[in-house]
């Protein structure tokens, strides 16, 4: 049977990490086959990519330079990675995925949900999570998470109206396709949030 794929969203400093590590433990106790992976990243292309997308350099990424760049990594990585570990049966956690650019290229810069939805149709064809988790939290309490973890990369240096966007955006989305996304409280205590985290995976695991 084809495996599950599951996604993790949500704002700088939303506690994604501890819960993508939550989650591999629960299948892992399950006995379900499953990797974790990431994007921009998972490939060695993907990862190089990703340095380039998060650097602080002198000239500035245009808005659809950074789009291009989020699909290329994208396309490589379901290539390598996503789709052929879904068709061995294995379950993907990926820590952010296409409703990332939906939030951070088309809302946060501005660029809309047309061209995203474009690339998604060409790079993916039919292929969604089967769930996805968005941690959701105000941008300042996730930003001074994110300042205590050392250096700012590109996308943390953003100004607050830029994650008001992103957040927005995210709700959106959660809101639009209730089927597939559970909006979380991620300003609830750790524990709190890891139980929310879980409930949709008992399921899932539970429906195989
Ligand atoms: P992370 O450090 O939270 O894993 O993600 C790196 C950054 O990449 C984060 O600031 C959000 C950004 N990003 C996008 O802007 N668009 C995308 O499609 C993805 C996957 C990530």
């Amino acid at each position: 049977m084809r495996g599950r794929f599951i996604t993790i969203e949500g704002g700088e400093g939303a506690g994604k990490s501890t819960n993508v590590a939550l989650m591999a433990d629960f299948l892992r106790a399950a006995g379900v086959a499953h990797l974790t992976t990431r994007e921009p990243g998972g490939t060695r292309l993907g990862e190089l990519v990703r340095e380039l997308l998060l650097a602080v350099t002198a000239e500035p990424i245009v808005p659809l330079a950074e789009l291009l760049l989020m699909f290329a990594a994208r396309a490589q990585h379901l290539a390598q990675v996503v789709v052929p570990a879904l068709e061995a049966g294995t379950w993907v956690i990926c820590d952010r995925f296409t409703d990332a650019s939906y939030a951070y290229q088309g809302a946060g810069r501005e660029l809309g949900e047309a061209p995203v939805a474009a690339l998604e149709q060409l790079v993916q064809g039919e292929l969604r999570p089967d769930l996805t988790l968005i941690l959701d939290l105000d941008p300042e309490r996730g930003l001074a998470r994110v300042q205590q973890r050392g250096p700012l990369d590109r996308f943390e240096r953003e100004q607050r109206a830029f994650f008001v966007r992103v957040r927005t955006a995210y709700q959106r989305r959660a809101l639009a396709d209730p089927v597939r996304c559970r909006l979380i409280d991620a300003g609830q205590t750790p524990e709190q949030v890891g139980e929310a985290v879980l409930a949709p995976l008992h399921d899932l695991v539970g429906g195989q």
